[in-house]
């Protein structure tokens, strides 16, 4: 064997062993919780031999607890690039395999060269996380390992897409990183993620709870809204990020990538005609009117089952990747209330940050009243969505499908913040209020004047009657050009693509300043 071949084997085995982690043992135990490895993950995310390995041969430094007599290659994190549909990404996966995934010195900083490559080239940086926390042996320097990926993880954020998915334990300060990114994703009954477990809740608070309750992939995608998609198996969540990055572009100087369509973009949807019920109070279902107009019926909804009274997620038209904002009727009469305001406003900044154009369906009956939607700051995180609307400068369409009542009338992206495209149905109520709330103000006086209840119902009945004729309709504020058209309901998907494309070269810039102050 010549020189070369034995230093080309030397090679070969070495990698051989970084690929076995913490051993076969520990690959096993992974295996029979129903998880795949740290390598096995990036496998199904990247394209077939797209991934090259950085820092394959890395080890810790640490030489507490006889650590110096226990390293693995890699130590802890598998990093580096591939390509998604071709295009770059760069990844990090946690290998709970070795030391449980916990973060050491070095494992920070090769995640942070990743963080700091993808932003050099602009490409998007996916997290895949499975870690028992800080590594306990290294103390302080792994917390401050959590500090420089936070540090980048912040001046990424708006600049490159990036995207979390937990797989596994994430607890501790080291759910930040993750919280810091655009979007988290995390699979049923194999992940969790908690500030503190239920030991120390238990400790600190006597409260009794398991840690699916406490953290686990349901809590967050229903209670907490922290989790924006929750997926079966890791396999389907992997292929889910792939989908996502497809909406993406790679950064915020890019376009999200346009592609071609064969979904006709005049396609009538007769069934849009009858769509809104008779009564005014009875519920449709807006991924009906989503999916009827988008390409191929295709959305994927973003945090599909947390505030469910509002709708978000992508969708493409005539090819063009948008982001969809709806009021959902089913849910609470598509009412605006704190959820739903904070879930679609979070959504409505990423769409602007990454130039993706914004389609706004509303059907909105106004704000949730009572105290307890005051006493948890209504008023500030309404503020947000309406924020949010109004700093956007990507193309806005707006199509108003029936109620648009009050305040919610401004804040679903109405003209004056800037709507590009405003149009409404022949359906829509477009006012202050609903007629039954607008006349017991406007005629109190008379109301208690009649004393006769027959009387002051058939009073009442007139009187609405002539309000909803007058005011609960689109012709008035198109009168004022606060709508630019109204349009026929099977026609809606044509109107927006032809909205879009006219929109494609749009420019607006907001002033200068060092950050805006939205309301938190
Ligand atoms: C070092 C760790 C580790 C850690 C796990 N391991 N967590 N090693 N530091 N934080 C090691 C274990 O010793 C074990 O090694 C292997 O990983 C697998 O762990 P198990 O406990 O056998 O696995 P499992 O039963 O599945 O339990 C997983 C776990 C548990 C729930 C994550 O390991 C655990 O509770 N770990 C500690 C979690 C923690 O408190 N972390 C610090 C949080 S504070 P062997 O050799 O047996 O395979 C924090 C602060 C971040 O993270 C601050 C950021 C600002």
């Amino acid at each position: 064997m010549s020189i070369t071949s034995i230093k080309i084997k030397e090679l070969v085995d070495k990698r051989e062993e970084a690929r076995l982690g913490g051993g076969q043992n520990r690959i096993d135990a992974q295996h029979n919780k129903g998880k795949l490895t740290a390598r096995e993950r990036i496998e199904v995310l990247l394209d077939e031999d797209s991934f090259e390995e950085y820092d394959m041969f890395v080890t810790h430094r640490s030489h507490s607890f006889g650590l110096e007599n226990e390293k693995y290659y890699s130590d802890g994190v598998v990093t580096g690039r591939g390509t998604i549909d071709g295009r770059i990404v760069f990844v990090f996966s946690q290998d709970f395999t070795v030391f449980g995934g916990s973060l050491s010195e070095t494992f920070a900083n090769k995640v942070c060269k990743i963080l700091d490559q993808a932003m050099k080239i602009g490409a998007p940086v996916i997290g895949l996380n499975d870690s028992g926390g800080a590594r306990i042996q290294e103390g302080v320097r792994s917390l401050a390992g959590y500090a420089e990926i936070f540090q980048r993880n912040i001046m990424a954020s708006g600049v490159i897409p990036q995207i979390s998915a937990i797989f596994g334990p994430c607890a501790g300060g080291a759910v930040y990183s993750p919280a810091l990114t655009d979007f988290i994703m995390m699979t049923e009954a194999t992940s969790y993620m908690f500030v503190t477990g239920p030991k120390v809740v238990k400790s600190v608070t006597g409260e009794v709870i398991s840690t699916d309750d406490l953290g686990g992939a349901n809590v967050h995608a229903t209670k907490s809204g922290v989790s924006h998609f929750l997926t079966g198996s890791e396999e389907e969540g992997l292929l889910l990020i792939r989908k996502l990055m497809s909406y993406l572009p790679q950064n915020n100087l890019e376009d999200p990538p346009v592609i071609d369509c064969s979904d006709p973009i005049d396609r009538l949807e007769n069934v849009l005609n009858e769509i809104i019920p008779e009564n005014a109070n009875k519920p449709y279902d807006i991924k009906d009117v989503i999916s009827a107009t988008t390409d191929y019926g295709e959305f994927l909804e973003v945090q599909a089952n947390y505030a469910k009274n509002i709708v978000v997620g992508f969708a493409r038209y005539n090819g063009r990747p948008v982001g969809i904002v709806a009021n959902q009727p089913k849910f609470l009469a598509g009412v605006l209330d704190i959820n739903a305001s904070r879930k679609a406003a979070r959504f409505v900044r990423f769409c602007d940050a990454f130039n993706i154009p914004l389609v706004t369906l509303v059907d909105v009956p106004g704000f949730l009243p009572g105290s307890s939607q005051e006493y948890g700051g209504i008023i500030i995180h309404g503020a947000k969505l309406l924020y949010a609307y109004g700093e956007a400068t990507v193309p806005k369409v707006t199509i108003t499908l029936r109620k648009s009542y009050g305040g919610a009338h401004d804040v679903m992206s109405c003209k004056q913040l800037r709507g590009d495209l405003n149009y409404a149905w022949p359906t829509a109520e477009i006012a202050v209020m609903g007629a039954k709330g607008a006349i017991e103000v406007l005629e109190g006086k008379t109301l208690r004047s009649i004393p006769d209840a027959e009387e002051r119902a058939e009073f009442i009945e007139k009187k609405e009657n002539e309000y909803s004729q007058k005011f609960a309709t689109p012709y008035l504020a198109a009168k004022y050009g606060f709508i630019d058209d109204i349009i026929e309901p099977r026609n809606t998907r044509f109107r927006i693509i032809r909205a879009l494309e006219s929109l494609a070269t749009k420019k607006e810039v907001n002033p200068p300043k060092k950050h805006d102050n939205l309301p938190l």
